[in-house]
């Protein structure tokens, strides 16, 4: 493409969009550098947030959030307070969605209905309008899903944006098994299809010269599922763009932030630790951070922000090396979604000898470092190098915002500068036998705070000391506040509510807690776990008891507006309705509470619908013993079947193949492949054609 100023680009853009196809996925290089700088220092001493940021938060603060928190909580007086006395002085709230694949973004999706005072049920219940009175969302990984799918979709209600509404959204698609969507014959013409049109994204973004990895299909199945555009009609045709060409950085041009709709939203990323074995993040790797404006982290061993929509541009020292070869459009949502939600290399690293052979055998190549990490052009070569790891880099290897163990994406909410009073924890991580969150995310944070962070974050408040404590106190099982009783004021540390993904208090069976490599749901299993996290998030709990409790919703507007009272001369007192509230809900390390008082709930997994399997899901399951041999074995058939679409240019030479040697399709298909001891024997043909691109 020309290189032609950003403006045109755009109007370019906007007159073709119509016409969209999947290889927009390709970045624009050689595009002209802007003369101002494209990166920006930050440091403990200068933490100046971005400009257009504080804008944003500014008008919303000024002329949104007043009338919402009138909507929400009225005058005040039901929780004991007067809202005018806090004019001027009303908290910051943000909302932080962990990871956890479709699991995450479903009970995200629970939990955003349940505080979203568009949804009348819960405006009914007093828990809908916390969603407006926030000022940041934050998403890592299946959590990065929902947030790109909501601000890419121009922030609709939760059951539009996951059903569909028969016109503009085509919904989640969850039905549609992600790296198989046609069932597990690979060569199943639709499945070809999609893989056609995957390859052929990739394959116009590795024309660029910039490197691409396995996070790239990824981040394009991702898309088919999550972005604008994609509905079961158009599933399998390539004239539909399926999300490429949706920029993160586009965000700010949707009407809905045009109009101050939503809070503004963070995706957080990890990086690799150079050279290691990544099974284990350790916590002095660097963090980075995706707004719609910028990418960079706040981490003092870095300390660099970049212009988002120059993603993509390899900087030394903050500058290009050529001023006419920077590069736009690598911001894709998609990739950006995928970046956050980049686990392969943990799971490769821990690899046995017999699955690396396996995997090799699919590729026809042995995986390599940069083959399993999202591979962003480094922007900050050059910048920090005594403590920057990847300062001497062209690349940053970045991985899963999870896998250092921050699984729930807190770390921006503490950032001094963004001065959150009250900061939401919604998690669904993986770490109780019954795929329960047990707070580890929420312990590793406080530690990564209390040291590399105490130069420019906020404290955690005081928590259970470790994830047994918290499993004991029962606090990872309802929701909790944590940090009610400063010795301040201001206070010295942020109120933090704690969302945990828990059973039914009624003690019905769960349909919460599924794999995170389960990549399919049917519908009705979906409506379910909406239906469950949403009665959950509005029920709070009555100790010693399975019922809900009818004065949760009033005592999340009590901790909500709490920090509001530090606000004014002098301290207000907390109210006595809720006083009473917080002598339930808080944390109180000197006087714990206990799991029993938590009795009759049922832990264990139940499908909800058994009977709602597909052939392919059925066929699948027969075989999942074999493939879904050990605890990696979900991962080994979720790489597998992701690269399987590498097949697809072998597919005529492979049916020949089968031909010739009476073997029958499905023996080639990676999912069987992959439990088996690959046969050495056995090698596919060369396809030169597919080794040009880079994978
Ligand atoms: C700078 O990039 C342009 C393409 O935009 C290329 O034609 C030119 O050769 C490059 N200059 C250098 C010094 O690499
Ligand atoms: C602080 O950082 C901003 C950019 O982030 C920069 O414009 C400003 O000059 C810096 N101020 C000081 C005193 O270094
Ligand atoms: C989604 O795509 C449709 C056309 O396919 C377009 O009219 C609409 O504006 C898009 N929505 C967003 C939020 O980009
Ligand atoms: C990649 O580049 C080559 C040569 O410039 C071109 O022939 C080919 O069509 C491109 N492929 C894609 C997918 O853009
Ligand atoms: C990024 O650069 C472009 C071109 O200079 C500018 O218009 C835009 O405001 C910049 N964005 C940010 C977040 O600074
Ligand atoms: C990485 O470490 C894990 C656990 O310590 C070990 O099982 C695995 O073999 C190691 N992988 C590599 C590639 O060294
Ligand atoms: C992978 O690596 C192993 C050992 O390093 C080597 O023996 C094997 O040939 C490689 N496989 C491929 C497909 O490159
Ligand atoms: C992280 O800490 C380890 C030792 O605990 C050290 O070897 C390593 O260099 C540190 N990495 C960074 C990026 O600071
Ligand atoms: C908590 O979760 C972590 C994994 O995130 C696990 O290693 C640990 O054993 C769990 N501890 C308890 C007490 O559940
Ligand atoms: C911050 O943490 C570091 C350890 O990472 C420690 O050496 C330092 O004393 C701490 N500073 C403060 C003010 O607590
Ligand atoms: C949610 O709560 C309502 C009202 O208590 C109840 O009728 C419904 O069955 C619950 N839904 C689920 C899925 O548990
Ligand atoms: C719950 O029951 C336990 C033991 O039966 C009792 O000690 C505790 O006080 C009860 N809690 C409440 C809040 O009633």
């Amino acid at each position: 493409m020309l290189p032609l100023p950003l403006p045109i680009l755009a109007l370019v853009a906007s007159a073709y969009a119509q016409f969209g196809n999947v290889s927009d996925y390709a970045p624009s290089v050689n595009v002209q550098c802007p003369t101002e700088p494209l990166v920006r220092l930050v440091s403990p001493q200068n933490q100046t947030l971005n400009a257009q940021e504080v804008a944003y938060l500014n008008s919303r603060s000024a002329s949104v959030l007043p009338s919402q928190w009138q909507a929400w909580i009225g005058d005040g007086s039901a929780i004991g307070y007067n809202l005018s006395a806090f004019s001027g002085k009303l908290p910051k709230i943000s909302i932080s969605v962990s990871g956890g694949g479709y699991r995450a973004a479903q009970y995200g999706a629970g939990v955003l209905e349940a505080i979203d005072a568009r949804n009348e049920s819960a405006k009914t219940a007093g828990t809908g309008g916390l969603l407006q009175v926030s000022s940041y969302w934050a998403g890592l990984s299946g959590g990065s899903w929902l947030t790109g799918s909501l601000y890419m979709n121009n922030w609709p209600n939760v059951s539009d944006l996951v059903f569909g509404n028969g016109k503009e959204l085509g919904g989640w698609l969850l039905n549609l098994e992600m790296p198989t969507p046609n069932g597990y014959n690979i060569f199943d013409d639709k499945n070809q299809n999609f893989y056609r049109d995957i390859i052929d994204s990739i394959s116009a973004k590795a024309n660029t010269t910039i490197s691409t990895s396995i996070t790239d299909p990824w981040a394009r199945m991702i898309s088919y599922h999550f972005l604008n555009g994609t509905n079961t009609d158009n599933f399998y045709s390539g004239d539909v763009e399926h999300g490429a060409g949706q920029f993160w950085s586009r965000i700010p041009a949707t009407s809905s932030f045009a109009q101050l709709f939503p809070p503004f939203p963070i995706v957080v990323a990890d990086s690799r630790p150079d050279g290691q074995n990544t099974t284990y993040t350790p916590l002095n790797s660097t963090v980075y951070e995706i707004t719609p404006y910028e990418f960079g982290s706040w981490d003092p061993s870095l300390g660099a922000m970049l212009n988002l929509t120059y993603a993509g541009t390899h900087l030394v020292n903050g500058q290009p090396a050529n001023s006419t070869a920077c590069v736009t459009g690598f911001d894709q949502a998609g990739f950006v979604m995928g970046t956050s939600a980049s686990l392969f290399n943990s799971y490769l690293d821990s690899f046995s000898g017999a699955d690396e052979r396996a995997l090799a055998y699919l590729l026809g190549r042995n995986i390599t470092e940069d083959d399993d990490v999202a591979n962003w052009p480094n922007p900050f070569q050059g910048l920090s190098s005594g403590t920057f790891q990847d300062s001497q880099h062209d690349y940053l290897p970045l991985i899963d915002g999870g896998l250092n163990l921050e699984n729930v994406p807190l770390g921006p909410m503490f950032l001094k500068a963004r001065g959150l009073d009250f900061i939401v924890a919604v998690d669904s991580s993986f770490d109780t036998d019954n795929t329960w969150p047990n707070a580890t995310a929420l312990l590793t944070t406080s530690q990564r705070l209390s040291t590399i962070l105490n130069s420019t974050h906020q404290p955690f408040p005081p928590i259970p000391a470790n994830a047994e404590a918290f499993v004991s106190t029962g606090t990872n099982r309802r929701p909790t506040f944590f940090g009610c009783d400063p010795t301040q004021s201001p206070p010295e540390w942020p109120l933090v509510l704690y969302l945990p993904n828990a059973p039914p208090l009624d003690g019905s069976a769960p349909a919460a807690n599924t794999n995170t490599f389960k990549l399919q749901y049917s519908q009705k299993h979906t409506v379910i776990i909406l239906e469950q996290v949403f009665n959950n998030t509005v029920g709070g709990f009555v100790p010693n008891t399975t019922g809900a409790d009818p004065n949760w919703p009033k005592c999340l507007q009590c901790g909500a507006i709490d920090r509001s009272r530090y606000k004014t001369s002098p301290v207000t007192q907390r109210s006595s309705f809720c006083q009473t509230c917080f002598t339930q809900y808080c944390y109180d390390p000197r006087n714990p509470p206990s799991q029993s008082e938590l009795p009759g709930r049922n832990f264990v997994y139940e499908d909800p619908d058994p009977k709602g399997l597909t052939k392919a899901e059925s066929d699948f399951q027969r075989h999942e013993g074999a493939i879904l041999g050990g605890a990696i074995g979900g991962a080994v058939a979720l790489i597998a079947a992701i690269i399987a679409f590498l097949l697809w240019r072998r597919h005529r030479k492979a049916k020949k193949y089968a031909a010739v040697h009476q073997r029958s399709e499905s023996d080639v298909l990676p999912l069987q492949g992959i439990s088996h001891q690959p046969d050495p024997s056995y090698s596919y043909p060369n396809m030169p054609e597919a080794r040009q691109v880079q994978y």
